[in-house]
């Protein structure tokens, strides 16, 4: 078998774990010829890939990032990409593309699948948003880091007597905000699924305050927003890819609640930091399960299908009911964080 991977969209910690499983499995146990297309779906559109064999696989688990490189271009972006990505797939002798990525990614791989085109997809973000899996790899690392930076700013926070609102990424789900908010103590946790009152934030960490406490620290998702009517909020706008910008929701929260409360306050941007380095364990695991588990599926000739972990086990699941709908915060998971803030 032919097998062409590429890994598309933000970068994620094991996204190498993945490529050096699927490249291990095939390779070795079942003696296929791997390639890798370099930047996302513009390599597979520009036809620019390198074979991929032990050597090129050798060292790259522990590595963060992507040894293939990544882009937002998907084939719809471009005219004729659908045609163009066939024809590659054809000259090339493919029998199967993994492309490895999160919501824009997976839909694109949709998009192709419908084509006709061979698709086994692995989905991947620190969002962790993606429905039909219970978790997704990278999420494990960005949590890790989030909370590692929340454990750091307390102290400062409570030197200076200052309230640090602290924006960790998630464009439209709060799962990074809810588990780090959860695993460091923060004092409020703000997620884009529960718009926020500003009133009501207020008094929450005013609380602490009058209760004698020297500090507060208030997790954000990038995403998050006021209720209707709640303050005066700039949203942003969007990039050439149609992607949310936005303008900041920390440093927005930092003015408000600093003239609120009386109180210094300050906005921490974590940024890409939660997506850089090496990925933890966990992450590890679940990529190199999936990336085992794809290269199954593309020798059983299940394609148009997403590897899921669905408890403890990987499950192909259709990669049209995968892109249908995002997995946000229930609000019954935002009640236990609540109870404890
Ligand atoms: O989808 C993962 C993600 O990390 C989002 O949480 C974040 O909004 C976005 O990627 C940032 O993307 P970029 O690297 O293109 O700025």
């Amino acid at each position: 078998m032919r097998i062409g991977v590429l890994t598309s969209g933000g970068d994620c910690p094991g996204l190498n774990a993945v490529i050096r499983s699927v490249v291990h499995r095939a390779v070795v146990d079942h003696g296929d010829e791997v390639i890798g297309f370099h930047d996302g779906w513009k390599g597979l559109l520009e036809c620019d890939y390198r074979k991929l064999d032990l050597d090129a696989v050798g060292g790259i688990l522990a590595r963060g990032g992507t040894i293939l490189g990544s882009s937002r271009v998907q084939p719809a972006h471009l005219r004729g990409g659908v045609e163009r990505a066939r024809g590659h797939v054809a000259d090339l002798g493919l029998d199967v593309i993994i492309p490895i990525g999160g919501e824009g990614t997976l839909k694109a791989a949709n998009l192709l699948s419908e084509a006709g085109l061979p698709i086994v997809g692995v989905p991947k973000t620190i969002d962790n948003d993606i429905a039909s899996t219970d978790v997704t790899f990278g999420f494990d690392t960005a949590v890790g880091v989030a909370t590692e930076a929340l454990d750091r700013l307390k102290t400062t926070a409570e030197s200076h007597q200052r309230v640090l609102i602290v924006e960790v990424m998630g464009r439209h789900t709060g799962w990074i905000a809810l588990h780090s908010g959860m695993a460091a103590g923060a004092h409020a946790i703000v997620v884009p699924e529960r718009p926020f009152d500003i009133g009501e934030l207020t008094a929450l960490v005013g609380k602490r305050f009058s209760a004698g406490k020297r500090f507060a620290i208030v997790v954000v998702a990038e995403g998050a927003k006021p209720r209707e009517g709640s303050m005066k909020f700039d949203e942003g706008g969007t990039d050439i890819y149609g992607h949310e910008r936005f303008a900041g929701v920390a440093g927005q929260l930092a003015v408000e609640l600093e003239q609120r409360l009386d109180k210094e306050a300050r906005p921490v941007i974590l940024g890409h930091v939660q997506r850089g380095g090496t990925p933890t364990a966990y992450d590890r695991v679940l990529a190199t399960r999936f990336g085992w588990h794809a290269v199954e599926a593309a020798h059983r000739g299940e394609f148009g299908m997403l590897t899921a972990l669905h408890g403890t086990d990987i499950d192909m699941v259709p990669l049209a009911e995968a892109v249908e709908t995002l997995k946000t915060v229930p609000a019954e998971r935002y009640a236990e964080a609540e109870c404890v803030l």
